[in-house]
């Protein structure tokens, strides 16, 4: 049962009428000249509309060249303020309170997206992510700074934020100057601890003289950097108490920088355990008498629930869970837990569009930042829709399609939901994936969308049924090349390994295909077989996978023992294994008792002619367009149930 997180609580004075906190998150839906947008507000109204108690926006650059993601916002000049009165007000309609998050990115920060100015850091060195030759600050530059911070918090108060979150936290400027990871200055602003956090001091000095004392100022920092040499516990605790002594009014636990390691990255991964900096809040509870916020890896509103019962934290923070489900307060507050879509983890919309420059995306809800182009409204003109193939792409058809008002029937083939998705839960880690599909199938069941399992959708099926309008969703299959042996009854697929269909007793075991999928079953089956090899025909494995989770595979892999080949093109099955050419050209015979077929997948769409037949309505979407990720099947899928 859920207790606390819908009590409110004050922050210096400001109610916030729950304990569930959107942090920031960079969207990059603003302009060139960090003017804010319709785009912009309208995602942000959205969670307002979900109930969230506190949003915090974005980080706002302080000044033109204080920006990490060329599409940020800024509150830096005057011209700025109209949108953002606008901003405050919609939110204001509703119950949520919205604070703006003001920073400078220092070295985590290239010339191609900061106005082509070399980024200022407290001491010249590089930042290994975004690899550019920073500039050691001078003094005078760091009293502009100051200065900045300072104006743009008076701008935040006058254009009706409820407050101000000073970024202090994953190696941006502020950040780079309290840790001695980056910090090596010898004058008055590094050394010792009373000289690195002299910025922040005169920071929050120059934002109190903007906004007054009693204008809610709120700082966010990182407990642990988790790098050699960076910011620890012990220190972050110190600082805790000093952030409370020169007069914040809470403190927003997060933790790492740009140059950690993926696995305890500012935006964790899914292997990452749950509520990882949940420790470190509740020392900093015990410290301090302000309220302190906890984030990172906390999707689920029970959980929540949980840690503030058990006095770590008095916020909430869920970034990605609130990208995945904007409405997840109003249906944990109706105990509609079910029916939540939750966060999985794979940064696959998130993360890795920003890393691309482009529009922050979600896996879970292709919506997000799309919510300005149409308000989902229910049709004027309902249909029957047929939606053939279960899989995340038809789910999500089904579902934006039931949701205005078509009269959606889902058929799957198989026994049951979710399509390659179901199968993509059993790797090690990932078993959160889960989650959506079995919230798609409540969701669906709550809108009276029928779902035939084990139901092929034929030529007279359509026929009988007559609908209106088809959405092919059939997904991609697994493909094994053209060669020889290819028949072979030593060849399991890796989704029938993961699934248990195939039992795979003993090695050695050969994975033909290092791709995602080839790697995950190669982890999986390292729990119980020795002796395990992967074969990649690329220079490298995992290259279809995300950044920072393939990082993580990589190392379990070699954690695991699991042997890598790469550069070898398999050319033959047979009895004692599998053949295959290496870079010098050379065959080689790699013995195995199993060969698992990874090769990678093919569209397959065996319905769409049939349905053009007898319907004039048909979208093909996902896999059997063309084999690719499931974010792909679930913008396919929602832009399909929009079209209709
Ligand atoms: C796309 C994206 C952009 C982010 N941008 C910011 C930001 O502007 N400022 C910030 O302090 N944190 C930023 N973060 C970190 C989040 O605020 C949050 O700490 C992180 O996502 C972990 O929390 P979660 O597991 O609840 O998502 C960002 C995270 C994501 C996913």
């Amino acid at each position: 049962m859920i207790t606390e997180l819908f009590t409110s609580m004050d922050i210096a004075g400001c109610r916030i009428p729950n304990r569930l906190v959107v942090p920031a998150m960079v969207t990059n839906t603003c302009t060139k000249e960090g003017m804010v947008t319709e785009r912009f507000i309208k995602y942000i109204e959205e969670k307002a509309k979900g109930g969230w108690g506190l949003i915090i926006t974005e980080d706002y650059a302080v000044n033109v060249n204080a920006k990490g993601y060329e599409l940020i916002p800024g509150l830096y000049n005057d011209e700025q303020m109209e949108g953002n009165k606008k901003l405050t007000e919609i939110v204001h309609q509703y119950e949520s309170k919205l604070f703006c998050q003001i920073y400078h990115p220092g070295r985590q920060s290239t010339k191609l997206v900061n106005g082509n100015v070399t980024p200022l850091a407290p001491s010249a060195i590089k930042d290994p992510i975004c690899q550019e030759p920073p500039k050691e600050m001078t003094v005078e530059e760091i009293r502009a700074i100051v200065k900045d911070f300072g104006d743009t918090a008076g701008r935040c108060k006058e254009v009706g934020f409820d407050g101000i979150e000073i970024h202090a936290a994953h190696g941006y400027l502020i950040s780079e100057f309290l840790s001695p990871f980056t910090n090596k200055r010898v004058d008055e602003y590094g050394g010792c601890f009373d000289n690195r956090v002299r910025f922040l001091n005169e920071i929050l000095e120059s934002v109190r003289t903007a906004v007054g004392k009693e204008f809610p100022v709120i700082v966010r920092i990182s407990g642990n950097e988790y790098l050699l040499g960076g910011r620890t516990e012990a220190e972050s605790f110190e600082l805790a108490r000093h952030c409370e002594d020169i007069g914040f009014d809470a403190i927003h636990v997060s933790n790492g920088m740009y140059a950690s390691a993926p696995i305890d990255q500012i935006i964790a991964p899914m292997y990452t355990k749950h509520a990882l900096n949940m420790e470190v809040s509740e020392q900093i509870k015990k410290l301090v008498s302000i309220p302190v916020i906890v984030t990172n890896r906390i999707n689920d509103p029970k959980m929540a629930d949980t840690i503030i019962k058990m006095g770590k934290a008095d916020f909430i923070g869920m970034g990605r869970g609130s990208l995945a489900d904007p409405h997840l307060p109003e249906k944990a507050k109706a105990g509609k837990f079910d029916t939540i879509h939750y966060c999985i983890g794979c940064l696959q919309g998130c993360e890795q569009k920003l890393l691309e420059g482009d529009i922050l995306t979600c896996l879970i809800n292709p919506r997000v930042t799309r919510e300005y182009e149409n308000e989902l409204k229910k049709t004027e003109t309902p249909k029957k829709v047929m939606v053939a193939g279960a899989g995340p792409g038809g789910l999500t058809a089904a579902y934006t399609a039931a949701v205005r008002g078509h009269q959606v029937t889902v058929y799957e083939q198989r026994n049951d939901l979710g399509g390659q998705f179901k199968s993509a839960a059993y790797p090690l880690g990932k078993g959160e994936l889960a989650t959506f599909v079995s919230s798609m199938r409540k969701a669906l069941k709550d809108l009276n969308v029928p779902i035939h399992i084990n139901t092929e959708v034929t030529e007279e099926l359509i026929q009988k049924e007559k609908p209106d309008a088809v959405i092919v969703a059939t997904g991609a299959i697994p493909f094994i090349p053209n060669i020889k042996g290819r028949e072979s009854d030593k060849i399991v697929t890796a989704e029938d390994v993961l699934l248990g269909i195939s039992d795979v007793k003993e090695g050695p075991v050969v994975v033909c295909g290092g791709g995602e999928v080839g790697g995950e079953t190669a982890h999986f089956l390292s729990q119980t077989i020795r002796d395990i090899t992967i074969v990649e025909m690329q220079n490298d494995i995992l290259n279809d996978m995300m950044i920072m989770t393939k990082i993580c595979l990589t190392g379990y892999l070699h954690e695991s023992g699991v042997k890598v080949l790469t550069e070898a093109r398999v050319n033959e099955i047979n009895e004692e294994g599998v053949i295959y050419t290496n870079a010098s050209g050379e065959m080689v015979t790699l013995p195995a008792n199993v060969v698992v077929s990874a090769f990678g997948y093919r569209s397959f769409n065996p319905l769409e002619e049939v349905a053009r037949k007898y319907c004039g309505e048909v979208h093909v979407i996902g896999g059997a367009v063309k084999a690719a990720s499931a974010l792909h099947a679930t913008k396919d899928g929602y832009e399909a149930g929009l079209a209709i």
